[in-house]
Formats: structure tokens, sequence, C-alpha cells
């Protein structure tokens, strides 16, 4: 099972596992038939044998008949984004990632699920010295939503030290990127200004250091934590290409030949300065790697952003 299937990470996960000849059952709250970002992230998974989909709230729908006969949960549903967590959105942020989180783990335990994966967060880290983010370092989120991260996470792995239900890998994504990112982030407000000519709004003055990670990667690592034996705890997948939002801007203007208008604007509460992570335990436990570099993937994000989008809701 993919919770979250519809979304930017679940949507690609589940493709990627249908692709490799696994059946999968996706749950989102979004309704593809309804939702055209949902219908996009999607299209490509329509009427394929092996994906079923499952359009339901995880804090209140039946879980236990959708898992029945799942025995890995990949659990990526959740609010993401930093920014809008400090409003009065936060009730819809601690009922996603931690109510519907509890659900999900007293579901797979009946159903006698053997690994769950959770989606957490490089935000559960907070500001950083400058060194290199490890798992064993003292989590001191910044935000809200990276406190909620912090809780879903920790959940989990509280469940996980029981003597029944699944054993658990909480995977730590920092910034993932790649075709289809949500409209909300800075990659793709990046690449859409460069491609349109409308001016990109830049928080700070762009010296804000990401561990970008391209989509490709994040899903090898997720694939990794749901199937090597023995793999437990949090692994950081992150690694790939640590840049400024500057280095950004500059290789979105050069693979366009256009420069992107800025209007600056303050940095925003609980946004870091900088996010890094030490890797070296994803390499240990998973055999993972990030194999993508910045370049790369904002090539291919770009090209895939300049495309026309299938429409999954108006298909016949
Ligand atoms: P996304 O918003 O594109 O996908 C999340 C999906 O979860 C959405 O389709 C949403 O409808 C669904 N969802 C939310 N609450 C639900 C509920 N109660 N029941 C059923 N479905 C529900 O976000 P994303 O960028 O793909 O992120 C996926 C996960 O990864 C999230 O948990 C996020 O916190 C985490 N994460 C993302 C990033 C990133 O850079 N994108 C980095 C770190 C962690
Ligand atoms: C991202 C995701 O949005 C979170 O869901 C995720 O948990 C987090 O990564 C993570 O790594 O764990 P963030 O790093 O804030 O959070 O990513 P963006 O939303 O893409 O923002 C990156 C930087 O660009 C921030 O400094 C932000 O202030 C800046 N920004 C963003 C702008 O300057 N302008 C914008 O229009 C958007």
């Amino acid at each position: 099972m993919v919770t979250g299937s519809a979304g930017f990470i679940g949507s690609h996960l589940a493709h990627a596992l249908v692709q490799a000849g696994t059946t999968v059952i996706g749950v989102d709250r979004r309704d593809p038939s309804t939702d055209p970002t949902a219908a996009a992230n999607l299209a490509a998974l329509r009427g394929r044998p092996g994906y079923h989909h499952v359009t339901a709230d995880l804090l209140h729908c039946a879980i236990d008949p959708i898992l029945i006969d799942a025995d890995t949960v990949f659990h990526l549903a959740g609010i993401p984004g930093v920014r809008p967590s400090w409003g009065p959105q936060f009730g819809d942020y601690l009922a996603s990632n931690v109510l519907a989180t509890h659900r999900v783990l007293e579901a797979s335990t009946r159903i006698g699920v053997s690994r769950l994966v959770v989606a957490s967060s490089s935000s559960v880290y907070g500001p950083t010295d400058g060194d290199a983010s490890r798992e064993t370092d003292r989590p001191n989120p910044a935000s809200p939503y990276a406190v909620t991260k912090l809780a879903e996470e920790q959940l989990c792995l509280a469940y996980a030290k029981r003597s029944v239900g699944p054993s658990v890998v909480a995977l730590r994504y920092f910034t993932v990127y790649g075709p289809r990112q949500r409209a909300d982030m800075f990659t793709h407000r990046a690449l859409y200004a460069a491609l349109t000519g409308q001016p990109l709004r830049l928080y700070g003055e762009g010296h804000q250091r990401r561990d970008f990670t391209y989509i490709d990667d994040v899903v090898a690592a997720t694939i990794a934590a749901g199937t090597v034996p023995n793999a437990h705890g949090t692994i950081n997948v992150g690694g790939g290409s640590n840049a400024s939002l500057l280095d950004v801007i500059n290789i979105a203007n050069s693979l366009t030949g256009r420069e992107i208008q800025l209007h600056q604007d303050h940095m925003r509460n609980g946004d870091v300065l900088l996010t890094r992570a030490d890797p070296g335990r994803a390499g240990e436990v998973l055999g993972w790697q990030p194999r993508v570099d910045l370049h790369s993937g904002l090539r291919a994000h770009m090209q895939a952003l300049a495309s026309p989008v299938p429409d999954y809701s108006r298909a016949a």
C-alpha cells in the first residue's frame, strides 16, 4: 500500500513499484476524477492492472479492508510545506501527519504488515551549524510542520519497539525535486518563472542552501527501505546536490536562456539557512546513494514542466 499516492512523491513511487511488477493499492483523499493535480499525478497509472486506487481520508476511513492483502506500507500521505504550517491550517497538519499515522499504525499491526516505511523530513533537524546532519543528531524543529513530522516518525518508531507490528524505517527526505513537484516548492516556481517570464518571489537573498534530491533517487531509496531485510530506524535520504537558491536560479536561466525576474521578499519564519544530509547510513543500511546531479535533474524537471500534462479526469 502506498498512502499519498496522488501526491508528488507517492505517485512516482507507486509507478515505479508497478513497473517492477508489484501490485500496489494507492490511497489518497484527493480524488483524481475531480482534482486536476491528482489526475495529472496519476495519469501514467490509469488503467494499469497492477494499480488499484482508493479515494479515502485516512483520518476517517476503514483502513483494514484496504490493507488486507498488503505486506508493506509506504506511508507518504501527509500535509507538507513549511510556511503555511504557522497558519490556521495547523490542525490539518496535526490530523494528517500524526492522527492519521496513528490509524495507519494500528491497522498495520492488526493486519500483520511486515514493514512500514514512513516519509519523514530533513526539517526535523532545524537550524544546523554547517555540518552534515546525522540521524544521531538531536532534532530541533523550527516550524510547526517540522514538529508534526518529528512526532509522526517518533510515533512510528515507538510502535516498532513493541513485540508486535511492523518494522519501521523513517526516511528523512531532503527537499525533493523533479517532474510533478508540488507547485508551492521553490524548484517548480523557479523553473516555471524561467519558462514563462513570470516573476519569482525570493524569500531572503537566495543564499539558503538545500540538499536538493532528485525524485528518482528518492524513489530508489524508498523501495530499498521497504525491501532490505533488517532495516529499521531513521535514515537520511539526501546528499545529491547541495546548492543555494541562487545556484538553482542560475541553472534555470542557463537552461532557458531567459533571465528570471526576481521579486525579493522577507525570509519566512521556520526557514532554515542550510540543510545538508550525511548519507552514510543510507549507504550502509540501504546500499543507496544519490545518482542524479542538480543540472541533469533540473533539465529533466524543466522538460516535464514544458510538456503538456495528460488529463486523467477527462480521459475516456
Ligand atoms: P504531496 O502533497 O504532493 O502528497 C501528499 C499526499 O497526501 C496528497 O496527495 C494528499 O492528498 C495526501 N493526504 C494528505 N492527508 C491525507 C489523509 N488524511 N488521507 C489521505 N491522503 C492524505 O506531498 P509530497 O511532496 O509528495 O510529500 C509526500 C510526503 O513526503 C509528505 O509526508 C511530506 O511531509 C514528505 N516530505 C516531502 C518532501 C518534499 O521535498 N516533497 C521532503 C520531506 C518530506
Ligand atoms: C521542502 C518541502 O516543501 C517540505 O515538504 C519538506 O519537508 C522539506 O523540503 C524537507 O526537506 O524536509 P523547503 O526546504 O522549505 O521544504 O523547500 P521549498 O518549499 O522548495 O523552499 C526552499 C527554499 O526556497 C526556502 O528557503 C524558501 O523560503 C524558498 N522559496 C520558496 C522562495 O524563495 N520562494 C518561493 O516561492 C518558494
